[in-house]
């Protein structure tokens, strides 16, 4: 009866659907203007108002900056200590407009100045967990 349970178990596991789901990237490169499939829409509004900089992290900066694509600072690294020693005005700005490959808003064409704020900050402050 165990044997029967396991070799159901394992044919569920092993289904093409499962297969295809654990296999599929988990992560896509969104550019501003690229319609994507796997878009994550930001989370909602807080009750200020302002989406949390984890949200806002979470919905339109992980892509690049979870894993160090395109040599991002990577989340949780000393990477955000040394651009922190930028100042965050700089960062900030950075964030706002663009530089080099990192792209203006983090590609979160609807995300305020204030929500962007929140994600640098929240980035920032993983270097030190
Ligand atoms: C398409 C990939 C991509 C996405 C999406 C992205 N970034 Fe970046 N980001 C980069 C890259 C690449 C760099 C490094 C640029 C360099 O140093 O030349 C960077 C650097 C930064 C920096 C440091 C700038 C500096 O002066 O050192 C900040 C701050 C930043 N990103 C914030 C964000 C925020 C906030 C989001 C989400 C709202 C975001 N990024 C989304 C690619 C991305």
């Amino acid at each position: 009866m165990c044997t029967l349970l396991n070799m159901q178990s394992i044919a569920a596991v092993n289904s093409e659907e499962a297969i295809a789901n654990r296999i599929k990237p988990f992560a896509t490169v969104c550019l501003e203007g690229q319609e994507c499939a796997n878009t994550v829409a930001a989370g909602p509004a807080s009750a200020s108002g302002a989406r949390t900089g984890e949200d806002v992290y979470n919905a339109s900066c992980h892509t690049c900056h979870a894993s160090g694509l395109l040599n991002a600072p990577k989340f949780g690294t000393t990477d955000w200590q040394e651009r922190a020693a930028k100042g965050m005005e700089t960062l900030m700005n950075h964030a706002l407009n663009g530089f080099n490959a990192m792209p203006a808003k983090g590609t979160c064409a609807t995300c305020s100045d204030d929500e962007i704020k929140n994600a640098v900050q929240y980035m920032v402050d993983s270097a030190s967990k």
